[in-house]
């Protein structure tokens, strides 16, 4: 169990139960209000329906300062989901970014942190003809946040359930009931002593991870599945894009068959939470020498010197809270 100042609290080996201390306020519809305050009623419909739009953000402390990670991408994508579903974010992306830096400040943020922005229908009846005009909310909280799996590499399980396929529902939309899915196969590879699952696609190509996007390197080439696949447009995988191009190496984007999985000379998965960590074996095998590789690791670091705003190339991805 590891309860350092910056980390999880994580109950157990297997991560079963993940527990964080939410900061003090949470951001509700254009107020801070105390997080114990800040409440919905039993009949609002994305508790029925899972219509609730999510983003998951990071934001680093560097002993002087706080920086958010690529806020305004997260924010437009965080807009886009819901326009799959015609759910309206009634508050311009200039206000979000706002409530989030005012949040981290009205917390008194000064450690690195997990920010969670969300909208959601309200008050809308059992009604499934969702318009523009069905009522939503806006909330954010945050907590501090440190490593969310071990950095020196995982374990990982191909899942017998399948990506959701773009021809049942929207695969871009991170919305809350689409991750369902993601549940479903995280529970399986839990049970199977795994520490997290791979979701093949329909066509039995690799998709992604429950909350990660997948990369392989093989050859000193970095290889990801297409959009095609059902892997989300992850901002941190279009993080790993820059940072290799800037190493020199060369990034394919392509179905990749479940079998390549297996003679891989290296694995990662890709996330905001997850950042960049290697996964060591896979059902059970070694991924190359069964240690964290070596271009797996020069990433990790080229990545933390980005989000830690040792890298001016990309200062501008950085929104300075203080
Ligand atoms: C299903 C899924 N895939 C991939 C990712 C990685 O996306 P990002 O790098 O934008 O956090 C996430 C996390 O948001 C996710 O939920």
């Amino acid at each position: 169990m590891d309860t350092g100042p910056n980390r999880l609290i994580i109950d157990g080996f297997s991560c079963f139960f993940v527990k964080f201390s939410l900061s003090k306020f949470v951001w509700f519809d254009g107020k801070f209000v105390p997080s114990s305050k800040a409440q919905v009623p039993v009949t609002t419909h994305a508790i029925h329906y899972g219509t609730s739009i999510f983003e998951g953000i990071r934001a680093y402390w560097d002993s002087k300062n706080l920086f958010v990670f690529r806020l305004d991408d997260h924010i437009k994508r965080f807009r886009n989901s819901g326009k799959y579903y015609s759910i309206s974010l009634n508050f311009s992306n200039k206000q979000v970014a706002n409530a989030i830096i005012n949040l981290c400040k009205k917390n008194k943020m000064k450690r690195s942190c997990y920010i969670r922005p969300f909208y959601f229908v309200g008050q809308y009846g059992i009604n499934l003809h969702v318009t523009e005009k069905a009522p939503t909310n806006l909330a954010i909280f945050m907590f501090p946040f440190g490593d969310l799996f071990d950095k020196k590499g995982i374990t990982a399980g191909i899942s017998s359930w399948r990506k959701f396929s773009g021809s049942s529902t929207p695969t871009q939309a991170k919305m809350g009931g689409n991750y369902l899915n993601s549940i479903i196969a995280t529970q399986e590879s839990k049970r199977n002593g795994y520490d997290e699952a791979i979701l093949l696609d329909k066509k039995g190509n690799l998709s992604e991870a429950p909350g990660e996007n997948i990369f392989l390197v093989k050859n000193e080439e970095l290889i990801t599945p297409p959009l095609s696949s059902s892997a989300l447009k992850g901002i941190t995988r279009d993080t790993v894009f820059e940072l290799a191009k800037d190493s020199g190496y060369e990034v394919s984007i392509r179905e990749i068959s479940r079998s390549e999985l297996y003679v891989a000379d290296e694995v990662f998965l890709s996330g905001t939470a997850a950042e960049i960590t290697p996964i060591i074996r896979v059902d059970r095998q070694k991924v190359g020498t069964g240690k964290m590789g070596k271009i797996t690791k020069e990433l990790m670091s080229d990545y933390t010197d980005v989000v830690m705003n040792r890298n001016e190339k990309y200062s501008h991805w950085l929104s300075a809270v203080y």
